[in-house]
């Protein structure tokens, strides 16, 4: 009993300082899609992160396409986040998030307040000197939006608070536009499978 106490505190010791290599750990603790802030025990940097936030139009419109990047990384990077916000203030994120087919294995797309693809981020931590993906926008809003990443150099150096240039909405935004998916139960039903094989897997 005291062993399994002293494991137990051990592992979630261990774990606080982390650095999530498969990405941040938003299903365990899902406020860091409000702080964006990785738990690795130290302060970010206040320097002038050695990245840039751009994006491809400095408009949008309704289920228009948004190219978004990260560039000029001067050092490489391990881990990313980033959000779609209207204010830092405002505890949600819009639009949705779609990954370059050529990250799939590095790169995921995250769930935060509850809506699906919201934010993006990392899922394994080679060393990154950029990325391109995609922001799809809502069909139904309005307000000026801007991107804000976080980036991880390595567990003890981060910056926060990175951002792009302002989007202004734009009916006559010249992007391409796309519907927006009509269901995302594939993505929900396959992790309720991989729910139920993990609570299998523990009684074998
Ligand atoms: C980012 O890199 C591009 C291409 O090398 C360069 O033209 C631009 O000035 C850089 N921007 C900043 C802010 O460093
Ligand atoms: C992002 O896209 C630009 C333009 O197509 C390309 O030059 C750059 O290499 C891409 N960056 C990454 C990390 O794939
Ligand atoms: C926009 O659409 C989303 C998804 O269909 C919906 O949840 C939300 O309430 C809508 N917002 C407004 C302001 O109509």
């Amino acid at each position: 009993m005291m062993w399994k106490f002293v494991v137990l505190s051990l592992v979630m010791s261990l774990s606080s300082v982390h650095c999530y290599g498969s990405g941040p750990p938003l299903g365990r603790h899902p406020e860091v899609c409000r702080t964006m802030k990785p738990s690795h025990g130290v302060d970010p940097m206040d320097s002038e992160p050695p990245f840039l936030l751009t994006t491809g139009s400095i408009c949008y419109k309704p289920l228009g396409l948004v190219p978004v990047s990260i560039t000029n990384a001067s050092i490489f990077y391990e881990g990313f986040f980033v959000l779609a916000k209207v204010s830092e203030e405002d505890n949600d994120a819009y639009g949705r998030f779609i990954r370059e087919d050529s990250d799939k294995g590095t790169v995921q797309t995250q769930d935060c307040f509850d809506k699906v693809d919201s934010g993006i981020s990392h899922s394994d931590d080679p060393h990154f000197f950029g990325h391109n993906f995609t922001w799809h926008a809502p069909d139904n809003f309005t307000d000026a939006i801007h991107f804000v990443a976080t980036i991880v150099h390595e567990t003890k150096e981060y910056w926060m608070n990175i951002r792009s240039g302002h989007l202004i909405f734009d009916e006559a935004c010249d992007i391409e536009t796309m519907d927006w998916p009509t269901s995302s139960a594939g993505k929900h039903s396959f992790t309720l499978l991989a729910a139920i094989l993990a609570i299998l897997s523990h009684f074998m």
